[in-house]
């Protein structure tokens, strides 16, 4: 044995000298409490199992990279598809969906093929298919056309009935259906298929246009199928035909590769457009959209241990990167929810903290604590602090002006309207029902108290910055109040912060809509 063979230890580092047997009271004694190397070892083992996915539970994956061969500028500001030549990498899984995980791989099923590629801005996963198309255009109906393909709740069998039933009730699934039921519904193996957003998806510029989105990976070699007989006898024969048919490519270093491609369509051909763009049971036809190279997947490493490294591959539609963003595609915007809530039971809250989800650039956030948080974001506050701020997209967080990035503010206000700066933006509305208490429904004697509970706690604020701005909103309800403060605990006294005046807002509102009430 080579000398310098890792030492057993515990789970605690302490090395181990006789791991095979338990300390027990005699020869024929009960065991001891004390051998916490028995008890570690199974109280680990009892705990080895995670839950596994809902759907796609069945897989296998590996990680290699994603380059960029060609310039998108012309149709995003998403910094990646505009670097020729850059390469990052990328960790994919391919799975079947309905089986459990001990499943066949080479079941009738469509396969997923999920991406994801860590980029200098984040990371950005592509959770597709190996369908262009997908059973359903509402996703009010994702859970029961699932439970069709699980087991029957009292014969525990797969049920024929239950599947027919609902595709029967639910036609809008018969596209997929004939792509599932001829041989492209059984491909050779996990890594000679294509891939396909499905979705329709927006890349942004910093314009505010846009163009819809398809993304489609085709397999270098092609996509290969199996005939129905090969399918079959393969899973008896050979069910994890296609994670080794993967493991052995790789091993091998026929590393397989897709070239990558983008469909894009303007808002305007979307109008014209024979069906609704935000369609998942349709296609769009390439001789009118025409497939655009943007790069090359490759994967050329095997993971060392699978468990950690694809098991616990967390992927979300949601995982997205500045200037790309969801339609409005209804099953797209269900999916946005779904998979993060999925990986927070599956796999924890911190599951991003894991490193084969952890992003290459730092985490600078507000969340905090929570099971097995191992990233530290060391000693800044958990809050918007403004002695420690944290910049919003490299802009400064000062209070008044320049506080948020005023392009990405438009952005968001396609998606939400004017919720967002109705809610978030101060007015001199907010200091209207405060300055009503302090003038009128107060006497001067609840007027004093107020300002001396407020003092005593106020005046033990050290940081000069802090005081003038909390005096300066006191201004803004009065400036006496805020005087008489500023007095108490011996700090300058200051004037009221500017608020965004009201017929501005109410401007604002008119633009969007609403009514504005009279004076
Ligand atoms: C996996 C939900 C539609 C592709 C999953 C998982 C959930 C889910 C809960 C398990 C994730 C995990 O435990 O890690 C949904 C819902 C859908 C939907 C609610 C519709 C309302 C789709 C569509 C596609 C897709 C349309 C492809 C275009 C995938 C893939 C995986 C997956 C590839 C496996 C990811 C992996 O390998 O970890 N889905 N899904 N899903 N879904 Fe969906």
């Amino acid at each position: 044995m080579a000398n310098d063979a890792p030492v057993y230890t515990t789970s605690n580092g302490a090395p181990v000298s006789e791991p095979y047997a338990a300390q027990r009271s005699g020869i024929n004694g009960p065991l001891l409490l004390q051998d916490f190397h028995h008890i570690d070892l199974l109280a680990h083992f009892d705990r080895e199992r995670i839950p596994e996915r809902v759907v796609h539970a069945k897989g296998t994956g590996a990680h290699g990279y994603f380059e960029v061969t060609h310039d998108l500028s012309d149709i995003t500001d998403q910094s990646l598809l505009k670097q020729v030549g850059k390469k990052v990498r990328a960790t994919v899984r391919f799975s079947t969906v309905g089986g459990e995980s001990g499943s066949a791989d080479t079941a009738r099923d469509p396969r997923g093929f999920a991406i994801k590629l860590k980029t200098d801005e984040g990371n950005w996963d592509w959770v597709f298919n190996n369908t262009p198309v997908f059973f359903i255009r509402d996703p009010a109906k994702f859970p029961h056309f699932i439970h069709t393909q699980k087991r029957h709740p009292q014969s525990h069998l797969k049920d024929a009935d239950m599947f027919w039933d609902y595709l029967s009730q639910n036609p809008e699934s018969i596209h997929q259906i004939m792509i599932l039921f001829s041989d492209r519904g059984t491909p050779d193996g996990y890594h000679r298929q294509h891939g396909y957003s499905g979705h329709t998806y927006k890349w942004t510029k910093k314009d505010g246009s846009f163009v819809y989105t398809q993304v489609h990976i085709r397999a270098d070699g092609g996509f290969k199928t199996l005939d129905d007989a090969t399918a079959s006898r393969l899973a008896g024969e050979d069910p994890e035909y296609g994670i080794k048919e993967l493991f052995e490519a790789i091993q091998s270093g026929k590393f397989p590769s897709w070239t990558v491609y983008v469909q894009t369509m303007t808002p305007e051909q979307a109008e014209k457009f024979r069906y609704n763009v935000l369609d998942l049971t349709k296609v769009w036809p390439h001789k009118e959209f025409p497939l655009r190279p943007i790069g090359k997947l490759v994967l050329n490493e095997n993971p060392e241990n699978y468990f950690a490294e694809i098991e616990q591959a967390a992927f979300s539609p949601s995982h997205t990167v500045p200037y790309i963003e969801a339609s409005a595609d209804p099953v797209l915007q269900s999916r946005l929810f779904s998979y993060p809530d999925t990986h927070r039971h599956r796999l924890g809250v911190n599951y991003q903290q894991l490193p084969v989800n952890a992003p290459i650039v730092p985490i600078n956030n507000f969340q905090r604590a929570g099971a097995a948080t191992y990233i530290s974001q060391g000693s800044r506050p958990n809050y918007q602090s403004s002695l420690q701020p944290l910049t919003y997209a490299g802009k400064p967080a000062t209070l008044e002006g320049g506080k948020r990035d005023e392009e990405r503010i438009k952005r968001h206000e396609a998606f939400i309207g004017g919720a967002w700066r109705d809610l978030s933006e101060i007015t001199e509305l907010d200091f209207e029902q405060p300055r009503a208490m302090w003038s009128k429904v107060w006497n001067d004697e609840q007027r004093q108290a107020y300002v001396n509970n407020v003092s005593k706690h106020f005046g033990n604020v050290k940081s000069a910055e802090v005081k003038a701005r909390q005096l300066s909103v006191w201004a803004a309800v009065d400036q006496s109040l805020s005087d008489r403060i500023a007095e108490k605990i011996g700090a300058p006294k200051v004037a009221p912060l500017k608020a965004k005046p009201v017929d501005d807002h109410w401007k604002y509102r008119a633009n969007l809509g609403f009514q504005v009430p009279q004076a």
